[in-house]
């Protein structure tokens, strides 16, 4: 079995956890970003992950996993600036799956990723409260560090079960 694990990642957080995920996987593999990546037809199982990025999956990503993944086996996995149990979480996952509707998906991880000093910066100046709000969380130091430990063994634990769904 030949495994790929690409990512998206602009400020290293999604690098971060496909590093990890990577080193669960036994094998032929390979780890790499998603805009080197031309076809994935020699991969029987491929990791794909990306942040989310304005209230969805990163737009580069979904377009490549809308355009890329019919028929293979795929696990996704993402980050975001907001925490789990933030309300708006449900409905960027549902958006992850629905790109990935025409894959056979194994599963789908996300965790809290630091969301950048610019970034920050701002959505402290945005017109929209819900986004000022964002971003006096992250002044506040919400979020700061993240994904810590917890979240990257969550992230290997999650690529040892899609491994193993894989295999069966
Ligand atoms: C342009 C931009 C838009 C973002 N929009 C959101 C968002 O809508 N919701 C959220 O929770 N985080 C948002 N974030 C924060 C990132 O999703 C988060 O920091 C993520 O971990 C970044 O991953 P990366 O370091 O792999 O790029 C945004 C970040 C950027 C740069």
């Amino acid at each position: 079995m030949k495994t790929l694990v690409t990512y998206v990642s602009n400020t290293g957080n999604t690098r971060r956890v496909a590093e990890a995920i990577f080193g669960e996987v036994p094998g032929e593999k390979e780890f790499g970003e998603l805009s080197g990546i031309e076809s994935l037809e020699a991969y029987d199982l491929i990791f794909i992950g990306f942040p989310i990025n304005a209230g969805g999956p990163n737009p580069a990503a979904k377009e490549f996993i809308e355009n890329n993944v019919a028929g293979k086996t795929v696990a996704v996995f993402t980050t975001h600036g907001a925490p789990e149990d933030h309300e708006d979480v449900a409905g960027w996952l549902a958006a992850c799956r629905e790109a990935a509707s025409e894959a056979d998906l194994l599963g789908l991880f996300d965790c809290q990723g630091e969301v950048d000093q610019a970034i920050i910066d701002f959505l402290l100046k945005a017109d929209d409260p819900k986004l000022r709000a964002f971003g006096e969380a992250g002044a506040s130091g919400e979020g700061k560090g993240q994904p810590d430990e917890s979240r990257i063994e969550r992230a290997r634990e999650f690529a040892r079960e899609v491994i193993a769904k894989a295999g069966d």
